[in-house]
């Protein structure tokens, strides 16, 4: 059971929406939220601090070296970790054009930008600024810099402007930034769940494998199963470390979130996180083949003919089958473009899987860039199971169900071996 109630670092930076934070510590405080703010001094102009203090009941910290901040929260030193401590994540609301760039470049200058950089916990920004700054190509090549990191962004929306113009830029919604962040907070103090306390590994996505400098075999993976997994055992009360190949998807907030590239990459990332998760949901199109010898820069055009020469790859889930102990349970995902029943269970013999998921790669409505899928759910004592046509969560919730209810006749529970009702290792 949680020892206390969920708690944030509220970041205010500056821009005239500054005033809005009032509002949302409010809001955050009614939702039982305990906020700490930190203000940059950019922020001060704009933002009301005593009402602040009075509505958060602590003081608004704006310095690095703060001598009036107890010693147990880092007072009297150059201590700014302990303001961390308490806090389950981080919302910079409203994020300025200029504080945004420097979180992209982790400067580290003032209290929040170095809070920002000493953060594991899952990071929101709501960005306010002017529209031509938000579209600006720094700016928005600042944000992606932060989303690639996992850094949630709540967009601005449009309307009246500080300028007195109109346009997108504006600090979303008091509600729209609730709507974000609550769930965050659900997840890292996850909900009571049949998978509380278990931590389960996920890869999705496709993989590349350089040809030369410039291109690569790949495949149309989404990654969007895979983060709808991810988003289903959270919902379950796991904790999820998800191994991504290379998606434009945002991962899903509160993930323990590793970027690989290459098959081998994802090979060596899911071996060293394996032994440490008591779930495995291989999700990611690993690419079978690799150039035996990649080309070194760029290959250029001249007139003949390439012949490329491809080596397997390894397959990561039979490799990680063979080190599986008591109370791992694996599941394996097949596309395939025929479900013929009898070559899906050789396929769930073949990998050592504990639940093959396999989908019709013939069929355009479902599947890889698809938002839905229709899965076949296949036991290596033989069990078959449709899960109809649905979009993708609904159909990851149904597989985590099922994983969970191990209710497969002649299959034990996966997760009930201990009388707590969690196999672990
Ligand atoms: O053999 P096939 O590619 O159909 O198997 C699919 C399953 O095996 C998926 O779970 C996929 O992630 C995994 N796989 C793997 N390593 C490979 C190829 C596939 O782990 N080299």
């Amino acid at each position: 059971m949680p020892d206390r109630s969920p708690s944030i670092l509220l970041g205010v930076t500056g821009s005239i929406a500054a005033y809005k934070s009032l509002d949302l510590i409010r809001r955050l405080e009614g939702e039982g939220i305990s906020v700490r703010v930190v203000a940059t001094r950019n922020a001060l102009p704009f933002f009301p601090v005593l009402p602040a203090e009075v509505f958060s009941g602590h003081p608004v910290e704006t310095d690095l070296f703060n001598p009036r901040r107890p010693r147990e929260e880092g007072g009297g030193r150059v201590s700014h970790l302990a303001l961390l401590d308490k806090s389950d994540a981080v919302l910079v609301a409203p994020a300025s054009a200029d504080f945004i760039a420097r979180m992209a470049l982790g400067l580290a200058d003032d209290l929040l930008s170095t809070l920002l950089l000493s953060a594991t916990v899952p990071v929101l920004i709501a960005p306010a600024m002017e529209e031509a700054m938000y579209h600006h190509p720094a700016s928005t090549g600042h944000r992606k810099t932060l989303l690639e990191r996992g850094v949630v962004e709540i967009p601005p929306e449009a309307g009246p402007l500080a300028s007195g113009k109109s346009g997108l830029g504006r600090m979303a919604p008091v509600d729209r930034i609730l709507e974000a962040l609550l769930p965050v907070l659900r997840t890292v103090r996850p909900p009571d769940g049949p998978l509380s306390g278990l931590s389960v590994l996920i890869s999705t996505g496709p993989t590349r494998e350089p040809i030369d400098a410039v291109r690569y075999i790949g495949n149309a993976s989404s990654g969007r199963m895979g983060n709808a997994l991810a988003r289903a055992a959270q919902a379950r009360g796991a904790r999820v470390t998800l191994v991504s190949g290379p998606t434009d998807l945002p991962p899903p907030p509160g993930c323990d979130l590793h970027r690989v590239t290459t098959a081998r990459e994802m090979q060596e990332t899911l071996e060293s996180l394996f032994p440490s998760h008591q779930l495995l949901i291989m999700a990611a199109a690993v690419s079978d083949y690799r150039m035996k010898d990649p080309v070194t820069g760029k290959r250029k055009k001249d007139g003949r003919e390439w012949t490329l020469s491809l080596v397997e790859n390894p397959d990561i889930l039979k490799g990680l089958a063979a080190r599986k102990r008591p109370g791992q349970f694996l599941v394996g995902f097949a596309a395939e473009s025929s479900l013929d029943p009898s070559l899906l269970l050789e396929k769930c013999r073949h990998k050592k899987v504990d639940l093959l998921v396999a989908n019709d790669i013939s069929r355009a409505d479902i599947g890889f860039s698809s938002p839905d899928n229709e899965v076949v759910l296949v036991t290596p004592s033989g069990e078959f199971r449709t899960l109809p046509r649905a979009d993708k969560s609904a159909i990851a919730g149904q597989i985590l169900d099922a994983v969970v209810a191990g209710g497969w006749p002649g299959h034990p529970a996966p997760f009930q071996e201990n009388a707590d009702g969690h196999s672990r290792p």
